[in-house]
Order: structure tokens, then sequence, then C-alpha cells
């Protein structure tokens, strides 16, 4: 069985590279018993990551809004996910930060936990061909919800916050779909586990307003996109009978990147011309500078 402890590489650790079979935590680690930990998921794109400093702005929010600082700035963030990428020789790829308090207090309450930082990259090449993405995805509609933000700092990529993901992603794919659907706590639609939605009905995209969810990175690229091809996206409550009448529907997220879907629970719809065209401009996008430098 493959085990991502067992990779070869090297992982930036608190400021410095350090082997990556040596990149270790105490069990007695307040991240792992209290979920006070945070991170990123980053794409590497012929050695470029894309919106890199956007990522590491989120990283320093989400801590913030764990209540804790971690102890380097945006731009030393920026430059330890390039150094990383480098030193490990990463053209496409993957990159995980992330930031947890220590085990120098155990309990809930954690004042004087020294904060981690680490960064992590393997190589992730984004494999599928545009026909085979068209085909689309099958989502489940999952009993879990994205939580009431009175309830969880649900703008944070927070750990903990993907308990839900989690639980509701295993139980979809063990009953034969690829992921699963989130409602929110007031029964709107709100996210896939680990990207955002949006639907398509007679030319305008639909999109729900992300205020108990991560308002993607990805989300925001496809918004652009959709824009400069004089697509119009409306951002707004959808309540999950409304998907009965849309057209297309698509994942965007980093991972994810656009990714079309065809059935949601008893809901269906037909990967089409916009799915298409975004996934062709995300994919331009991304690549872009690239391309640039290479001109
Ligand atoms: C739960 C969740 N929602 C949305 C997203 C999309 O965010 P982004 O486009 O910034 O990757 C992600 C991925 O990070 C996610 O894990």
């Amino acid at each position: 069985m493959s085990n991502f402890a067992d990779l070869d590489g090297l992982i930036w650790y608190n400021g410095e590279l350090v082997p990556w079979q040596d990149a270790n935590v105490h069990v007695l680690t307040h991240g792992l018993h209290y979920a006070s930990c945070v991170f990123e998921g980053e794409r590497v794109y012929g050695g470029e990551i894309f919106k890199l400093t956007e990522h590491s702005q989120r990283l320093v929010r989400s801590a913030e809004l764990l209540d804790f600082e971690i102890p380097y700035s945006v731009e030393e963030i920026d430059a330890a996910c390039r150094q990383t990428v480098e030193a490990n020789s990463i053209v496409d790829g993957y990159v995980r930060p992330v930031a947890w308090r220590g085990s120098e207090m155990m309990g809930v309450s954690a004042q004087s936990n020294r904060i981690n930082l680490a960064i992590a990259v393997w190589e992730w090449p984004s494999y599928f061909a545009p026909e085979e993405r068209l085909r689309g995805i099958r989502l489940q509609i999952s009993k879990w919800r994205r939580p009431d933000p009175a309830t969880a700092p649900t703008d944070s990529k927070a750990a903990g916050l993907y308990m839900i993901c989690t639980l509701s992603k295993h139980r979809a794919e063990s009953e034969g779909y690829q992921d699963a659907l989130m409602l929110d706590w007031r029964g709107r639609v709100a996210e896939a586990t680990g990207a955002n939605i949006f639907f398509s009905k007679d030319g305008v995209l639909h999109t729900p307003t992300p205020d108990c969810f991560l308002d993607g990175i990805t989300r925001r690229t496809a918004i652009e996109l959709a824009g400069r091809r004089g697509i119009k996206v409306v951002e707004r409550p959808i309540m999950p009978e409304e998907m009965a009448d849309f057209e297309e529907c698509f994942l965007t997220g980093t991972a994810a990147e656009v990714t079309p879907v065809r059935e949601i629970g008893p809901y269906s719809f037909q990967p089409g011309t916009i799915c298409e065209q975004l996934i062709a401009d995300y994919d331009a996008e991304v690549r872009r500078k690239n391309s640039a430098a290479a001109a």
C-alpha cells in the first residue's frame, strides 16, 4: 500500500528544507487533537504556482480566523512555496502548505503553543482529456451540511471543517458516486467536498453565494473567465429543487479545476458548450504565464 509518508524529496519545515521522512510531528500535537490547523492546496503548472499569493493570503487569514498567527509573512510564504517546488524539481504538481499549533500545551487552551508551518509538494499532472471530462461526474446529496458561520469559522480553510467533507465523500463513494454535494444549514445548495459549484440555464451561470463556505480561488477565476466571454454570472441562494431546471453543472477547485457534473441525486445535467468553453479557458489561463514566458 502506498503511503505519502514514504515519498522522497524535501519538505520545507519551519524555515528549513528537511528530508521528506524527517518531516514529522509528535503525537501530542494540538493541531492533531483539537484541529488547530489550517492548510492550502495549490497547483503547479509548468513550474509556476497558480495564484500563489492569493493562496498564501488565504492561509494567513485562515489562521487568523482560528486565532493564531503564522510567524511568516505572505511574501515569505510565497518564497518558501517557490523554493520547495524548485528544490523538488516539480513541473506539474501540487503544493500543500499546512500550519498548526504544536505540543507545548495539551488542552483546549493553547495560549503558548508554537505555530508551525510546513510545505510539501508532489508531482500531480492534470490528466483528463477534455472529452473524458465532459462525460461528467455523479454526486450524491450528502446528509451532512455546511455549518452556520455563527457555529464555525467557515471562511477559514481549517482542517476541522473537512471532517464533514470526509464523512460526505466516504458515504458517496461507498454508494458508487464520485463526490457529494453538501447543502448548508438552511438547506440551500452549498458546495462539493473540495470544490465550488456552478449551474447554467439559458446561457446564464448561477452559483451559490459563498456565505458559509470557501469563496474558492478557482470559483473567482471561473467568474472572471465567464465575464470575459460575456457570460453573466448570478451569485445567489439556490434551493435544491431548482436543480431540476438547470442545464449544465460543473465544479471548480484547485484540484478539480473545471469538472462537469452529469448527475446530483435525482437531478441530471448535460455537460455542453459552457463546460467545454470554461475547461478550455481555465486551461489556457493556468498556463498563460508559461506560454507568455516561452514566447
Ligand atoms: C471545501 C472546499 N470548497 C471549495 C474549494 C475550492 O477552493 P479553491 O478554488 O480555492 O481551491 C476547496 C478547495 O480548496 C474546498 O476544499
